[in-house]
């Protein structure tokens, strides 16, 4: 199975910005044959960034888009109009749920939207702080995995991504704490398992999950190292150049 890397710039850098960030990583990055580099820049910057981008090093992703494919949705934009233009998409992260207050339902309409377009899916899940300490993870885990995939068939869950994300590790966090890697082997069994116990061994071995949190330079190399993790979403570091270009040159050397 391929790594991923994925970058998600949220609210940061203007199209200039952006554009001058992806001519240097893409001067910087050879064509890696079993990593999957991606960047999640804002949707005003995707349009002359997918005409810039060699595919064949660096993939695009849309932070969101609206379920619908066209129609009276003022101030959206939709999968459709990304088609073609955006590999991946971020989907329920964190930030759209409970900033922008995104349910389980209209995440499970956007899922199906991204395929039915014909882009990946890269659904977030992870449990706030309260709900770890309250013993909830599990539960959490569960419903949002279930919930995001509800509209996902069989066989299009080959065409999906999985990224755990526990909230209170997103440096964005007030007091973001690191988690830790026996933390994320944990919940990434559980979510191996409940994929497994929703679609069968054969259709959910092959579903990549990432983790994300606080991911650095630093510690990318124990995360990817925990058994069924397959790659990293990160914010904070991936606005920094070197420090992105560090952690894919890390995931290159622990993969090789
Ligand atoms: P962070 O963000 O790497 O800054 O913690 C991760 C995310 O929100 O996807």
């Amino acid at each position: 199975m391929k790594t991923y890397i994925v970058g998600n710039w949220k609210l940061n850098f203007t199209v200039g910005e952006a554009s001058i960030y992806l001519h240097k990583l893409l001067k910087t990055l050879p064509n890696y044959r079993d990593l999957e580099v991606v960047v999640a820049p804002s949707a005003l910057a995707l349009q002359p960034l997918s005409l810039q981008v060699d595919r064949h090093k660096i993939k695009l992703a849309a932070q969101n888009a609206f379920y619908r494919d066209t129609g009276a949705y003022t101030g959206e934009i939709s999968f459709a109009q990304l088609r073609g233009m955006v590999d991946f998409a971020i989907i329920g992260h964190s930030e759209r749920r409970y900033v922008l207050r995104e349910d389980d339902k209209m995440i499970a309409k956007k899922v199906a939207a991204a395929i039915r377009n014909h882009i990946t899916p890269i659904l977030c899940i992870g449990e706030i702080e309260s709900e770890r300490a309250f013993g909830e993870t599990k539960d959490v885990i569960r419903d949002q995995l279930i919930g995001g995939l509800s509209e996902v068939s069989d066989d299009e869950l080959s065409k999906v991504i999985i990224a755990y994300e526990p909230v209170w590790a997103i440096s964005s966090a007030k007091s973001a704490k690191l988690a830790t890697p026996d933390e994320v082997g944990e919940v990434v069994n559980l979510i191996r398992k409940t994929l497994m116990d929703t679609y069968g061994a054969k259709a959910s071995e092959n579903v990549p999950v990432l983790f994300g949190g606080s991911v650095n330079a630093s510690n990318a190399g124990a995360y990817l190292t925990v058994p069924g993790v397959n790659g990293l979403l990160m914010g904070a570091s991936s606005l920094i150049l070197n420090e992105f270009v560090d952690i894919i040159e890390i995931a290159k050397r622990v993969r090789a």
